[in-house]
């Protein structure tokens, strides 16, 4: 609910069990944030931003020390804000100042969307939203600030528009941060996830210094080594106490996330579009919408913030008709065959697959072109008929018939110069005129900002896809932008880049999945360097990473979950010695792994040792019997083996409590030591639970304060399911 107190001109914006509050100051018209934290009845606490006498209005001589400390609500550059400030623009006379004015405001039911921006949605019974208007005469810009909030979420989406209402002259913005958040310190630390290929988004906490700390990409792509994600946690943080407040950025290009520790102890995070390689031209009348971001506060801990996001990306972001639907099991022959098959193999796998309850094979690179190794042809998406005679169609028909569906891999942004495109458009590929592109992979990155190019890769995924029964598509990307030009774009204009390549890859997906309504997508960069809430806009599953093995699975799905909902996370289980880490683990350990997230088999089943073999069957009927629960329940971390480094448990909550899924993996035995007690958390107290193997009855009190016995097993990596039921 938001409301505005006319007379004291404060916005509060209620969610849940949050109050968001700012208000109008001054005659200049500043925006002045207040107050973010547990819910508030009145909105009377304006004092908190101590500007009371110190206003421009009453103390002219002091402005600069005014603009350096209020707590701004988005606060621009040169005026005297000499913090990490939002927003500079540069006139075309080279100056840089902006100061910004309320002008007026509109609250209303539901959500705009974003032009060319993946966004959360709701209607007009799930949200409310407020547009704030600003303006700054001098440069004829106007910043229309919006804040949304969810029915029964302690979510708030912010996000924001500029236009230049001049008549005459082009405004460059040099930095648009998309939120901001004054907060005086208490004591706090920043956690990021920071990571690298086949090792993404491990938890990390730092104790916040003066200065500017934070994380960011200017890699094109979310990125592997840093998340678009932040928060500020206090120093009694756990799962179930203590405060935080993170910010998720639905976007998944260059990005910066940071908090600023000033001189007076007062933090100030942003997030928003990377600034660095950031210049956006804005002619007369032209609008530029900056993406979102999702805060969330929460008051008990960590626990609560996760569920929040979980619940807000499933129900207001994810629009796949999969996002409540459970996905067919996939078997993936990377890792089985890499570049080495062709249709006689992969008909084995499917055969073995089918008898084994597996529902779909997909076929990742190497099927067109000369890709007979990561060198070539990327570009030249047709059937190399050497391994896959006939084309695609005596493929797939030959899946289906085993009862399988089928999915396909492609790279649709990149081009190899060794390719038949890049051959006949080697302008095509992002480049600057003179200077060798460097290649990664020995690839470089189509130019997606052109129409001619953009209409082509889109035609080539569009032909693909028709040209058989194609249900599922990993959509990969598997390098990052280097050598930023493009030929479409004049020199006032290469600045834009970046983010215009970003626009063209959601263009793309967005022309995807209104034409294949029903198509599977699953985004992917070379593992997880693209898991971030803007590609589930279009996709309800992202490949969070190359490294399948068990025990490295056990850190970067409980970092990438702390946001993300479980149904999100691509997880397969992989052959032994796993392919990144050489580690053997137990084959139901990898199983129990990946039922955390959407499950499949990347491996050669028709290989694998015989016992491994025969736990498939089992594996699947365990996936059909929990995924509904694992899809759409209330997820707790109960344990986390990065923090403990012995064991790793979570479990997974139905939404009406009639059911409870813990998984345990005990990583390394401790020598002559019994049985450990796992508390479970978030139960009703009332209710009693059976659990289903040993037929024990537990309260949930005594669930969540005694706990339930966790034997360690004999040997490393082994791992148990405890299945409780509520007994009515
Ligand atoms: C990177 C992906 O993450 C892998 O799963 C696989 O699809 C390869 N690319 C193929 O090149």
């Amino acid at each position: 609910m938001i409301g505005f107190d006319k007379e004291k001109r404060i916005f509060k914006l209620d969610t849940e069990n949050t109050s968001y509050i700012f208000g109008v100051e001054d005659d200049f018209g500043y925006l002045i944030h207040y107050y973010y934290g547990p819910k508030l009845a009145g909105n009377d606490v304006s004092y908190l931003a101590r500007t009371e006498g110190n206003r421009p209005s009453e103390r002219l001589r002091e402005k600069c020390s005014f603009l350096d400390y209020a707590p701004m609500e988005y606060p621009t550059a040169g005026a005297g804000d000499f913090r990490e400030t939002a927003f500079e623009a540069e006139m075309e006379e080279g100056h840089n100042t902006s100061e910004f004015s309320y002008v007026n405001h509109k609250i209303y039911k539901g959500k705009k969307k974003l032009l060319g921006l993946p966004a959360t949605f709701g209607s007009e019974e799930e949200c409310e939203s407020l547009d704030i208007v600003l303006e700054d005469k001098l440069l004829n810009l106007r910043i229309t600030l919006t804040y949304s909030v969810f029915e029964g979420l302690d979510a708030i989406a912010r996000s924001l528009e500029v236009t230049n209402f001049g008549s005459e002259k082009s405004i460059y913005i040099t930095k648009i941060m998309s939120t901001c958040l004054d907060v005086d310190d208490d004591d706090y630390s920043i956690l990021t996830l920071h990571g690298s290929w086949a090792r993404e988004r491990r938890i990390e906490y730092r104790k916040l210094g003066h200065g500017n700390q934070g994380v960011s990409s200017l890699r094109g792509e979310s990125s592997h080594q840093e998340s678009p994600f932040i928060a500020l946690t206090s120093k009694n943080i756990s799962q179930t106490e203590g405060e935080v407040y993170g910010f998720s950025f639905v976007y998944s290009g260059n990005f910066t996330a940071g908090a600023y520790l000033d001189q007076f102890n007062k933090v100030r995070v942003t997030m928003g579009i990377n600034p660095y390689h950031f210049r956006w031209k804005l002619a007369p009348g032209e609008t530029f919408t900056a993406p979102e971001v999702i805060s969330v506060y929460s008051g008990t801990g960590l626990g609560h913030m996760t569920r929040t996001f979980h619940d807000l990306y499933r129900k207001h972001l994810i629009r796949s008709p999969y996002r409540n639907k459970k996905r067919p099991i996939l078997i993936n022959n990377w890792e089985a065959t890499y570049f080495n098959f062709n249709t006689e193999k992969l008909l084995a796998i499917a055969k073995e697959a089918a008898k084994l309850g597996i529902e779909m094979l997909v076929m990742d690179d190497g099927w067109f072109g000369k890709r007979n190794d990561d060198n070539s042809s990327l570009g030249d998406w047709f059937v190399n008929e050497e391994k896959l005679p006939g084309g695609l169609k005596p493929l797939v028909d030959g899946v289906n018939a085993l009862g399988l569906k089928f999915g396909i891999w492609m790279e649709p942004e990149m081009i190899c110069p060794d390719s038949d495109l890049y051959r006949a458009h080697p302008d095509w590929a992002i480049q600057v005129p003179g200077r060798t592109p460097t290649r990664s992979r020995n690839q470089l990155v189509l130019d997606l900002t052109r129409e001619e190019v953009w209409e082509h890769t889109w035609n080539s995924v569009k032909n693909t896809l028709k040209s058989a029964n194609i249900e599922y598509l990993k959509w990969d990307m598997n390098r990052q932008l280097t050598d930023l030009g493009s030929l479409g774009l004049p020199a006032d204009r290469q600045g834009e880049l970046f983010h215009r390549y970003m626009l063209a890859v959601y263009r793309m997906q967005e022309a995807l999945i209104t034409e294949f309504p029903n198509l599977l997508l699953e985004n992917c960069s070379g593992g997880g360097a693209r898991f971030d809430a803007g590609m589930l806009y279009y996709s309800p599953q992202i490949w969070t990473s190359d490294d399948a093995d068990a025990v490295e699975r056990l850190k970067i799905q409980e970092g990438t979950a702390l946001v993300f909902p479980l149904s999100t996370m691509g997880a397969h289980v992989s052959d032994c010695p796993n392919h990144a880490v050489g580690r053997v683990t137990p084959f139901k350990t990898r199983g129990d792994v990946a039922l955390a997230g959407t499950f499949g088999y990347e491996l050669d089943v028709t290989r694998i040792p015989e016992a491994d073999r025969n736990m498939i069957p089992e594996q699947c009927a365990t996936y059909h019997k929990y995924n509904d629960l694992v899809r759409e329940g209330d997820y707790y971390r109960l344990a986390s083996y990065s923090e403990n480094g012995l064991y790793d448990a979570w479990m997974v909550k139905a939404k009406d409590d009639s059911e409870i899924l813990v998984t345990y993996v005990n990583v390394t035995r401790l020598a002559n030591y019994k049985d450990r007690f796992l508390k479970l958390q978030g139960l009703d107290a009332g209710r009693p639970y059976r659990d289903e193997e040993t037929g024990r009855v537990y309260a949930a009190d005594v669930l969540m304060h005694a706990g339930i016995p966790m034997e360690q097993f004999w040997g490393d990596n082994n791992s148990k399911l405890v299945h409780l039921v509520e007994i009515k």
